[in-house]
């Protein structure tokens, strides 16, 4: 018997609703068919944007999306993708297959998704190829709501009123394909461009983002904070669950056997050790936790599917997806005294997706799934919980059978999410309280082989189902939790 303890009279941070964001790029089919489809296109489509993956997304809850990249963001100059579409610049894509973007999709159009979306905004801006008075332009276009230059423009383009923006990204990857800085360079570059990122808003503030690192790069860490640490809200990581043994050989998206599906999971875990460590050299410069860490790149990244252009990173998502889905989003609930936001890599098309789209037709992942079953955790409140795990896999590659997370809203429900990472077991959970009784739970189950996975032939081979067999007993909650399976489950006390 698994026993999670849950205690609501110790209530921990707040769960970011942005935790369960989302990154768009100009990256293959993502932007492109994916999202925006054109006016005149016969899938269905308002102001361009295809209605089937708004609808989808905003049942999913999204509450963030970052865009334009990615390394697609420090080559993109924003004044050429705005103004009349005919007169746009076309441009090689150098990054990501090298075909032509047409930069018909550009800020406002951005804009508009996310107001269909119902999202907040996260843009990147470019210093790797980029000027600070293109940076700094873009923002005053953007947001400045009085006359001025970049104002008039935005005006005269059809938008009288300045946009939101939410989240501002300083560069991307700026250790890489960002410019290949060393971290006292990017530091002291950061310090310079974030200056001219004006707050041009009376009722509210820009969110500044400084790049962090790549995956364990604990100097960068170092170095930025120390350097730049008090000009930024956030700072950025990324790290990608890569199974196999190098980027030439990531290994298939579906055709995987039980050891590399232990491997995946226990590289998904990693992510563990990054928040602990990154977490620790950031608490040493801020420990009152006034810098968010800002996981905008995570997810899985395998080979491209068979016979689709390697430079588009289309990949297929399966119940594996699901569980790595499940670890990471359990573990950023569970720090979200420090991690204040996480965007999984790609919304559309592109590498761990939510949706997949093939001319009109699109589908839900398994990913998708795990999202909409986390979204009561937006916003709630971060409870103290433990279950009691054993260990389980394959070699070396050694993972904990269960993950968990707890929280309130502020209706006083509580969301339990659950997932068994074994192939094999089952095991019976009892959930107890250290407060309260339960009076009520329901429950949704997204269960289904490793390898199973939606395809446009049969869209809902994995789709969640109602889960009724948590049962009260005791003042506890009981159930059994099926092998490869995610529970969530919903409960008020008395
Ligand atoms: O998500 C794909 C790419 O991965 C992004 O463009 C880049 O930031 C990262 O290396």
């Amino acid at each position: 018997m698994a026993k999670l303890y849950v205690n609501p009279g110790n209530p921990k941070s707040k769960i970011n609703k942005e935790i369960y964001g989302n990154f768009s790029e100009h990256l293959g089919r993502c932007i492109y068919e994916g999202l925006f489809v054109g006016e005149d296109s016969p899938i269905p489509n308002t102001n361009g944007m295809r209605n089937d993956v708004v609808n989808a997304l905003r049942e999913m809850k999204l509450p963030v999306l970052r865009w334009p990249g990615g390394c697609f963001a420090d080559e993109y100059h924003w004044m050429d993708g705005i103004g009349p579409k005919e007169k746009r610049k076309k441009i090689v894509n150098t990054h990501w297959g090298g075909v032509v973007e047409d930069n018909s999709f550009g800020t406002h159009e951005f804009m508009e998704l996310c107001r269909q979306i119902g999202c907040e905004t996260y843009i990147n801006g470019n210093v790797g190829s980029g000027t600070v008075r293109e940076m700094s332009e873009w923002v005053e276009y953007m947001t400045f709501s009085g006359v001025s230059p970049m104002a008039d423009l935005r005006k005269e383009n059809g938008h009288e009123e300045a946009y939101t923006v939410n989240y501002f990204g300083v560069g991307n990857e700026n250790w890489g394909c960002g410019g290949n800085m060393r971290p006292e360079y990017y530091a002291d570059e950061y310090r310079r461009y974030q200056t001219y990122v004006r707050n041009y808003y009376k009722d509210k503030k820009i969110y500044k983002i400084a790049c962090g690192p790549n995956s364990n790069d604990y100097n960068w860490t170092d170095t930025v904070m120390k350097i730049a640490g008090n000009y930024m809200d956030g700072l950025s990581l990324h790290y990608y669950t890569v199974p196999g043994k190098d980027w030439e050989h990531k290994g298939s998206a579906t055709q995987f056997d039980k050891a590399e599906y232990y491997t995946t999971l226990h590289k998904a875990y990693f992510m563990e050790e990054l928040l602990h460590r990154h977490g620790a050299i950031m608490d040493r410069y801020d420990p009152k936790k006034k810098v968010g860490l800002i996981v905008d790149e995570w997810g899985t990244w395998f080979d491209v599917e068979p016979s689709t252009n390697p430079g588009f990173l289309y990949q297929q998502n399966t119940m594996r997806d699901a569980m790595v889905a499940a670890i990471n989003l359990n573990l950023f609930n569970k720090h979200s005294d420090r991690v204040k936001m996480a965007n999984i890599a790609q919304l559309v098309n592109v590498l761990q997706a939510v949706i997949l789209t093939e001319g009109e037709k699109m589908l839900l992942t398994p990913t998708y799934h795990v999202f909409k079953m986390f979204r009561d955790h937006q916003d709630a409140t971060l409870l103290d919980s433990s279950i009691a795990t054993e260990t389980i896999g394959m070699d070396k590659d050694l993972i904990p059978n269960l993950t968990e997370s707890v929280s309130r809203a502020a209706d006083g429900s509580i969301t339990v999410t659950i997932a068994n990472l074994s192939l094999d077991d089952t095991y019976p959970v009892e959930t107890v309280f250290a407060e309260g009784t339960p009076e009520c739970v329901t429950g949704t189950i997204l269960t289904g082989a490793m390898d199973a996975h939606n395809t446009f032939d049969a869209p809902e081979t994995v789709k969640t189902a109602d889960f009724s067999d948590a049962k009260l007993e005791n003042g506890a909650i009981s159930f059994n939790i099926p092998p490869c399976s995610v529970i969530s489950l919903k409960v008020t006390l008395k």
